[in-house]
């Protein structure tokens, strides 16, 4: 037995890629995110790589991220100044603007002030950057340190009040910088910046679009699978279905999807999944309903990392059992996206985060993996699903653990409880959908508390469980803030959850923030 081997099944070949180098700052992310939503193909590596690096990576443009050091700085992330040189367009925004600037023999000053936040700037001379844009607009800035005199051969294009140099170019080897950032909302014509960049200055054009990431992805599945099988774990999750149906499209009944349905799913979720993969795809789906089992194997547990514990290896063990039941399968597909494979952090300390298996799939099985995915950010996904005819349900659907609404519930998990988180986790959906905050809110679900308390209903007294209403604000999970949803809303799920569910008779409002909670209560 092998750990799974892994494999890019998407082919790169033919794009243009912009390469940003990420020199430290939270923005390489969202810079190449911005290129992709620009239509370019973009690729994050480390910012300490040199040039020969560089240029093994065939790059049409580079970008200098940010980054929180000083040039000056001992801890500063070093670039190799030969990337200047290679005749590859750059643009340094931020501390890649003055890396550049010091680099070539220019100068940067700590001036004292330093700029944060909202920036007034003033263009100084014609600049394909700036193409169409106003003489004077808003940019977002966020920097100590000031390019106070360009480098030899470079003329200055804009300029703020602290900064003299705030925008600079080269032409004639057609290297750019920004002090500005031009990838974050709050530099409204920042897009526009960054396509200027690219289609003016480096003369790209813009060919990554759904349809062709989807085309390019179905060719590299199709070449490297051949006539072999495939299976993949289904979870219903946008991940696992995108993947899924990307590869059902290069391959169909060559793949096989494993739905292991837990129990511990809501509302007609299961359902929902088996009527798209099944009725819509007409994919070979093989459906477990391991219900039973898990509830069995969850009694009287009380323990969250016990019922995790436990949530995993029996899904393990069914999934195995249906995977040797199945004819000789040689690879496995799974949903692992952009953010889980770049390489993270900063300078030295860099180091590609682990792979997750999806669902919690066994280590050791004699497969090759596929990840169609392994190149897109989240919202890529989410619009090649779209593009697929995956429907809105499942491409929309808010993140869900692994082990479901069990870690909802706090204390033993039993059928009962689960029906009655069930239909109140259905009313809070329903109220939020209607009030259309779904898009804004990472997560809104109900929380099962397992004590009991005294209620009046009608003539008569009650004593049942409290629902806790969760709902969460926040990019990518790491922090979270918990939403201010208005009062009337919270008025109707209260009065819906707690007339129509019966088992519950008091509604609560979680209003804590991640940290030092977190977005799950176990
Ligand atoms: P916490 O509760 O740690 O959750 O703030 C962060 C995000 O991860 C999701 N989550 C899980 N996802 N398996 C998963 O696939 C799990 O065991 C799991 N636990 C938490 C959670 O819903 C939130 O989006």
């Amino acid at each position: 037995m092998t750990r799974p081997a892994s494999g890019n099944a998407s082919g790169k070949g033919h794009y243009e890629k912009v390469l940003v180098l990420d020199l430290g700052a939270q923005y390489a992310q969202l810079i190449a995110r911005r290129v992709r939503e620009a239509h370019f193909y973009s690729e994050i590596v480390r910012g300490a790589i040199g040039a020969d690096e560089v240029m093994s990576h065939n790059p049409s443009a580079i970008i200098l991220s940010g980054g929180p050091a000083s040039v000056y700085a001992d801890d500063a992330v070093e670039v190799d100044a030969e990337i200047l040189r290679l005749g590859v367009p750059v643009l340094g925004i931020c501390y890649g603007h003055q890396v550049i600037a010091h680099a070539l023999g220019g100068v940067v000053e700590r001036t004292g002030s330093g700029e944060y936040g909202r920036t007034r700037l003033q263009l100084e001379n014609p600049s394909l950057l700036f193409d169409g844009l106003p003489e004077s607009h808003d940019v977002w800035m966020s920097h100590g340190d000031a390019v106070v005199k360009p480098p030899p051969g470079f003329r200055v294009t804009a300029s703020t009040g602290s900064s003299p140099v705030a925008a600079m170019q080269d032409d004639e080897n057609r290297l750019y910088g920004v002090q500005f950032h031009p990838e974050v909302h709050h530099s409204p014509r920042g897009q526009e910046v960054l396509k200027h960049f690219l289609h003016n200055a480096a003369g790209l054009m813009p060919s990554w679009t759904n349809a062709s990431i989807i085309e390019e992805s179905v060719e590299a599945v199709r070449t490297r699978v051949g006539g072999a099988r495939a299976m993949c774990a289904l979870s219903g999750g946008v991940d696992s279905s995108v993947a899924a149906a990307l590869v059902h499209k290069a391959i169909g009944d060559q793949l096989t999807c494993v739905f292991v349905d837990h129990g511990l799913l809501r509302h007609e979720e299961a359902a929902e999944v088996i009527d798209t993969f099944a009725g819509h795809f007409d994919m070979r789906l093989i459906h477990v309903d391991a219900a039973d089992r898990f509830l069995a194997a969850l009694a009287g547990v009380e323990d969250p990392e016990e019922k995790r514990r436990i949530i995993g290896e029996t899904f393990i063990r069914v999934f195995e059992e249906v995977a040797q039941g199945l004819e000789e399968t040689s690879y496995l597909v799974q949903g692992t996206l952009y953010p889980d494979v770049i390489e993270s952090g900063s300078g030295e300390a860099a180091k590609i985060k682990s792979h997750h298996n999806v669902g919690g799939l066994p280590e050791e099985m004699d497969f090759q993996l596929i990840e169609p995915l392994r190149d897109l950010f989240k919202d890529e996904v989410r619009a090649v699903g779209s593009e697929l005819g995956l429907p809105e349900e499942i491409v929309w659907r808010q993140p869900f653990p692994g082990p479901g609404l069990a870690v909802r519930i706090i204390g033993e998990v039993t059928a009962e409880r689960l029906e009655i988180l069930r239909a109140a986790d259905d009313i809070i959906t329903d109220e939020i959908r209607k009030a259309g905050l779904e898009r804004e809110l990472w997560q809104y679900f109900g929380v099962l508390l397992g004590i009991r308390s005294v209620g009046v209903q009608g003539d008569g007294r009650t004593y049942a469980h409290p629902l806790v209403v969760r709902a969460v604000s926040s990019e990518d999970a790491m922090t979270a803030d918990w939403a201010r949803l208005p009062y009337p809303l919270l008025d109707r799920i209260s009065a819906r959850v707690i007339n129509e569910v019966a088992g519950i008779n008091r509604v609560a409002l979680d209003i804590s923030s991640k940290p030092p909670a977190t977005i799950e209560w176990e």
